[in-house]
């Protein structure tokens, strides 16, 4: 039997190749059915050559755009020298990805991890191992509280605190540690923080639960409230930090700093994996030689296109993209409510959309979207949201909200 050639792989459709997946893929996200081939800037292409606009940005992994040209650059420009060496050398191009992602963020020591949910991970323990090294927290009884709704990943012990039992069901024994608060509510944080509490681990926007921004004052709270009982501020910015709110961290919003950063996503500028615990000295300093690692965690190529990004994000032009463009996304979706919209949430370059729910589900607008030639995904039920990359026109952003006007308008 002969190797399938480059030209039957070609001539394979977007429905065949969807159907190709079923017996050899197991089932983690629920796709859209369209076949990605090609992209540029803020259109892909699917098989058939069919174009259509990117509302999603792979879930703000693309803030940059796809292929952005000083990216695709820098990857080249490190594919040509070294791609990995692992921690067990030096790299060249480590160092200066460290100092300018702590630079950017106002902190002190890098942790590079690939994924967000190792940032998550190693956010966990380092938290952990400050609350025995530093707080004194006696073994094995350290808490951590999270908020309820929140979404941090897949792994085991973040699923452990999850209140999503899709994610949940079936996969137990859970990690103990942790304790679950509402979201957006200092009372109730107030009364779970104590003696044991290593960090308040939180995200300043809540992405996955439909972008719920807490109410202002809520994170200059939490800042206050751990700051006073002697806990860290871990805050999860995978998703909103990077430029997607109209400033580099979400966390700007209302001027704070936390202890501990987690950033992934956008960090890898929709190249290679890569994400990053940032932290203050006296926090990521905890680890010693021998208690964390990662092959790929800090490799060259990473380190190489992650501080490309970073580079872009010095500039400012990406959050003040996203701030102005902002503007023309809230005023075009406050427009279309009452006309199909029930209510939306917007920060920045990214929305979540309450559609209706006799116009139908998020899933099955998504759909009517995706025949308009405009990508989005729906979060929980009738939600969809709405995080384009920030190289977007406003005659785009435009487009795609006419497309949802008119995709409401048919099903209304
Ligand atoms: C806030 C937040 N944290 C963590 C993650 C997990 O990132 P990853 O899918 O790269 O593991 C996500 C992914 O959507 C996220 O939105």
């Amino acid at each position: 039997m002969t190797a399938p050639t480059r030209a039957t792989t070609r001539t394979r459709t977007s429905a065949d190749l969807i159907r190709a997946e079923e017996p050899v893929l197991a089932h983690n996200y629920h796709p859209l059915p369209v076949v990605v081939a090609r992209a540029e800037g803020t259109w892909v292409e699917d098989v058939e050559g069919r174009r259509y606009l990117d509302m999603l940005a792979g879930y703000s992994a693309l803030n940059f755009g796809h292929r952005h040209p000083a990216l695709i650059e820098a990857a080249h420009r490190q594919l040509d020298q070294l791609t990995l060496t692992s921690r067990a050398f030096h790299n060249d191009r480590l160092a200066g990805f460290a100092e300018r992602l702590a630079e950017l963020t106002g902190l002190d020591m890098v942790l590079p991890m690939n994924t967000g949910a190792e940032a998550v991970e190693s956010g966990v323990k380092v938290a952990r191992k400050w609350a025995y090294d530093v707080k004194g927290v006696p073994a094995d009884r350290a808490t951590i509280v999270v908020a309820a709704d929140n979404f941090h990943g897949r792994t085991t012990t973040i699923v452990s605190f999850s209140t999503d039992e899709t994610a949940r069901a079936g996969f137990g024994p859970f990690t103990p540690g942790f304790r679950i608060v509402p979201y957006n509510d200092l009372a109730a944080l107030e009364e779970a923080v104590d003696e044991t509490t290593a960090a308040v681990l939180i995200e300043p926007i809540q992405g996955e639960a439909g972008v719920i921004i807490p109410d202002e004052g809520y994170l200059a709270g939490v800042r206050e409230l751990t700051r006073r009982k002697g806990c860290l501020f871990v805050a999860d910015e995978i998703q909103s930090g990077l430029g997607r709110t109209g400033r580099t961290l979400a966390v700007e919003h209302e001027d704070v700093v936390p202890d501990v950063l987690l950033l992934g996503k956008a960090l890898g500028g929709g190249i290679v994996p890569v994400s990053a615990v940032v932290a203050r000295r006296e926090v990521l300093g905890v680890l010693r030689p021998g208690e964390h690692g990662s092959t790929f965690g800090g490799n060259p190529l990473a380190a190489a296109v992650g501080t490309a990004v970073v580079e872009l994000l010095e500039t400012g032009e990406f959050q003040r993209r996203a701030a102005e463009l902002g503007v023309v996304l809230r005023d075009g979706l406050a427009e279309l409510v009452g006309k199909g919209v029930t209510g939306f949430r917007a920060r920045g370059l990214w929305a979540g959309v309450d559609v209706d729910p006799a116009l139908g589900t998020g899933r099955e607008i998504s759909e009517r979207l995706m025949r308009e030639g405009v990508l989005v995904k729906d979060t929980h039920g009738s939600t969809i949201r709405l995080a384009p990359p920030l190289t977007i026109t406003a005659e785009e952003l435009r487009s795609a909200l006419g497309a949802l006007e008119k995709v409401l308008g048919e099903t209304g």
